[in-house]
């Protein structure tokens, strides 16, 4: 198996074949990902809510992106790894947008990165572009912006809304973007994007009508305590649970002695060295 590129993504829209995206974060998630054949991985700065435990990803900061990365490249050598630049790394000026996005590619490993926003980032996208750095745009609910948003609302329901969305959308395109994440927004405004540009769309919470979809690695699998039901999200697993009764049972049998058993056990006479290995 090959990494998919960016041209290849490119085809595959213009052929209608969608394009499937999970988040990772480490490199168990990236192997098991690369191992089920996704297109694309997205460290996504979500990092921030799933794994580090803040409440909003204004906190995540560029080293944990890059920290992050090299473990999901280490583990998914050939697939196509995207990062997240975090809150602001883009915002201070084309200058500083290279030199942060160049370390989540050289430090990190990323093949391509992903920022927030719309036409207003079009001289950084374009200098990113320009010096060999693949693009993904994200609009809708952008949440490095919720502090201004107000919320996790659904994006594009009024007409003079939707039409700046669709101006931005183009504004990415003509800028260089290689694709477009739409989050959260109506299934006919989603679908309406899709057929303007001729990049792809990857849709999270927005409908059907997108070129491909992306979805949260602990969300898919409800890997995690108190995930919410969201009803843009489909569970295809519940690992949670599986994972807390599993260290429930390990805690139980260590105080009744059930665990370790002698079959766990070494003795002087047998002790292959590498079988344990980590
Ligand atoms: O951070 C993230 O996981 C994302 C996806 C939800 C698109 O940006
Ligand atoms: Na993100």
């Amino acid at each position: 198996k090959q990494a998919l590129t960016v041209p290849r993504l490119k085809t595959m829209k213009a052929q209608g074949k969608p394009i499937a995206v999970i988040t990772a974060y480490d490199h168990p998630s990236a192997m098991l990902a690369e191992e089920a054949d996704v297109d694309v991985i997205l460290v996504g700065d979500s990092l921030g809510n799933v794994v580090l435990g803040y409440d909003t990803t204004v906190f995540v900061k560029l080293e944990d992106m890059i920290y992050h990365t090299r473990s999901v490249v280490r583990g998914a050598p050939r697939t196509m790894v995207v990062t997240d630049m975090p809150f602001a790394t883009y915002r201070l000026g084309p200058e500083a947008t290279l030199r942060n996005a160049a370390r989540l590619m050289q430090d990190g490993g990323a093949h391509a990165v992903k920022l927030e926003g719309g036409a207003e980032l079009a001289d950084e996208i374009r200098h990113l572009v320009s010096a060999g750095i693949p693009v993904l745009g994200h609009l809708g609910l952008t949440p490095q912006s919720v502090h201004q948003i107000g919320g996790y609302k659904v994006q594009g329901k009024s007409s003079a809304e939707a039409e700046k969305l669709i101006e931005d959308a183009k504004a990415l395109e003509q800028a260089g973007a290689f694709g477009i994440v739409l989050e959260l927004m109506t299934e006919e405004l989603a679908t309406e994007v899709s057929q303007a540009i001729s990049i792809p769309t990857i849709g999270i919470g927005a409908g059907r009508g997108c070129d491909g979809q992306v979805l949260v690695y602990h969300d898919l699998l409800r890997y995690g305590s108190g995930i919410r039901d969201k009803k843009m999200v489909k569970s295809y697993a519940n690992i949670g649970d599986t994972v807390r009764s599993a260290i429930a049972e390990y805690v139980s049998e260590v105080k009744t002695r059930a665990f370790p058993e002698e079959k766990h056990s070494f003795t002087v006479k047998e002790s292959p060295e590498n079988q344990n290995a980590p």
